[in-house]
């Protein structure tokens, strides 16, 4: 029986095994095939998100089921259209395959880390990709929370519950997304404060100003226009990748090379890190965004915080790590490792959801970083906010209806415009004729309602429609 974490992410992924007994880890890497869907889950065809990620796909984009975006992929040979969840899917079982060979056990239960950010419709996308891969997956669990885990659950200088907490702040930028936590630690316990982002912010933005700065150059120098070959540009992309992960680790003058770029045609340059750092000074700026607001938001002052912990490729690079290590005035750390810190903590809450495994107790509580509310008809529409911003999530609430009629329940994200997706209904419900109605709201990363038509009959569990 082996348990298993899987981070997906938009340029790498990472599965984390842990395994009985010696609780050792496994940690494998592989690098997306189809990649860079990630951000695609339930969007429609015409989304804006999809139309501008168009042209940074190597694979063109197609409307599938009732207008939602899909692939055009070579797949045995053969061109097919894939839906996102049937990509997801095919990543996944590739994912627990290698997992499989490598451990030599069957794999079932995983734990699966996706964006903070992601919303309701986001997550149940990922699940049913999940469910395609014939996967079981014990909990999503949101980036930062997974690398506050990793990083908790074995520290041994936790203060006790009556002490005060230890505040730590998680960076995770990774290629296409920044995420910033600030969590409280107490021995065997976490609690989110807040969580912010810059949900199209990472590793990739880097690349694509060394990217405009040799398509400038090779146009002037070479007369090449690099932007109209797709090919040429992929190869360019690629070459300023590397460029950019040559530069953390050296000041120096570096030299970019790439043969036959276009018609035969080599072409030649350079850049080192401060030249490098002159083009992305606005960048480097935008660091500080996040930050800012999620200090705002738990309510903190830099002199509250103890650590700051970060992970993801992206906080190699050396501006990006003083930039936030200036923002709190102290040394950032990063004793998690950078790229398996998500894997590793999904693999650690899902070896504690199951019953094979004896681990340490390790309690989280997370927030919504979105506002949701419940509205209800009949009479005239009434509207409620149940769980504001940066509420403590898992939490029930117990609200009470009086109604002679039947009547729908309708759970969704209270503010549209703050959403990063365009969809902000969660759920909703028809009652039926109920003359009293007790509805608990548990909102874990699923929203289910529970209704009971007696104050002292158990509630039934009422899964929400879409
Ligand atoms: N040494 C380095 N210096 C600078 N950047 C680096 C270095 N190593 C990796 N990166 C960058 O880190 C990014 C990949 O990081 P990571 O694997 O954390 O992303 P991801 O998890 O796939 O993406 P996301 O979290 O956005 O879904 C890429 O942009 C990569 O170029
Ligand atoms: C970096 O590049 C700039 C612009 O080409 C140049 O002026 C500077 O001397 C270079 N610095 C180093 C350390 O090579
Ligand atoms: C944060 O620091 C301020 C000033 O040092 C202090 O008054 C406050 O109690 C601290 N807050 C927390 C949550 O530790
Ligand atoms: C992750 O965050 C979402 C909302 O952002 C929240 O509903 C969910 O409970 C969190 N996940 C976990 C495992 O706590
Ligand atoms: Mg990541």
């Amino acid at each position: 029986m082996a348990v298993v974490g899987f981070d997906i992410g938009f340029q790498n992924n990472y599965i984390a095994v842990a395994k009985v007994i010696t609780f050792c880890f496994l940690i494998t890497n592989s690098k997306n095939t189809v990649f860079n869907f990630k951000r695609f889950h339930g969007r429609s065809f015409d989304d804006i998100i999809v139309q501008s990620e168009r042209a940074n796909v190597p694979y063109d984009l197609v409307p599938v089921n009732d207008g939602r975006v899909g692939a055009k992929v070579m797949y045995l040979d053969k061109e097919h259209q894939f839906s996102i969840e049937q990509l997801t899917a095919m990543l996944l079982t590739k994912l627990k395959d290698t997992a499989e060979a490598n451990i030599q056990k069957k794999v079932v239960d995983c734990v699966i880390s996706v964006p903070t950010f992601f919303t309701d419709a986001e997550r149940r996308r990922v699940l049913d990709a999940v469910q395609i891969a014939g996967l079981n997956c014990l909990r999503l669990m949101n980036d930062t929370t997974a690398v506050a885990l990793s990083y908790g659950i074995y520290k041994e200088d936790l203060p006790s519950p009556d002490e005060k907490p230890k505040i730590v702040i998680l960076v995770d930028m990774g290629h296409s997304a920044f995420q910033v936590s600030a969590c409280a630690f107490k021995k065997g316990k976490l609690k989110v404060l807040a969580t912010a982002f810059d949900t199209h912010f990472g590793g990739r933005d880097f690349d694509q100003r060394l990217v405009e700065y040799f398509c400038t150059e090779f146009n002037a120098k070479y007369k090449l226009d690099v932007k109209s070959r797709v090919r040429a540009l992929l190869r360019l992309q690629q070459e300023c990748e590397k460029l950019k992960k040559l530069m953390s680790s050296s000041s120096m003058d570096i030299p970019l090379n790439i043969e036959c770029l276009i018609d035969e045609k080599d072409v030649s340059g350079k850049m080192n890190r401060s030249h490098f750092e002159e083009l992305c000074a606005d960048l480097i700026e935008r660091v500080t965004v996040p930050l800012v607001t999620v200090m705002e938001q738990a309510e903190l002052q830099v002199q509250n915080v103890s650590a700051v912990e970060i992970v993801g490729g992206g906080t190699r690079i050396p501006a990006v790590r003083a930039k936030i290590a200036k923002f709190f005035g102290k040394d950032v750390s990063s004793t998690l490792n950078a790229d398996e810190a998500v894997a590793r903590g999904c693999a650690l809450q899902c070896a504690m959801l199951s019953p094979a495994f004896k681990v340490r107790e390790f309690s989280i509580t997370d927030v919504t970083p979105f506002p949701i509310s419940l509205s209800w008809s009949t009479e005239g529409d009434e509207c409620h906010e149940v769980f504001g911003k940066n509420h403590a999530i898992p939490f029930s609430k117990i609200i009470t209806f009086y109604r002679k009629n039947p009547f729908i329940l309708e759970v969704s994200y209270s503010d549209p415009s703050s959403l990063p997706y365009p969809e902000s209904k969660i759920g909703k419900y028809h009652t039926q004729l109920l003359f009293l109605a007790v509805v608990r709201i548990f909102s874990q990363e699923m929203y289910t309602l529970f209704i009971s038509s007696k104050w002292d009959s158990p509630p039934t569990q009422v899964n929400l429609q879409f």
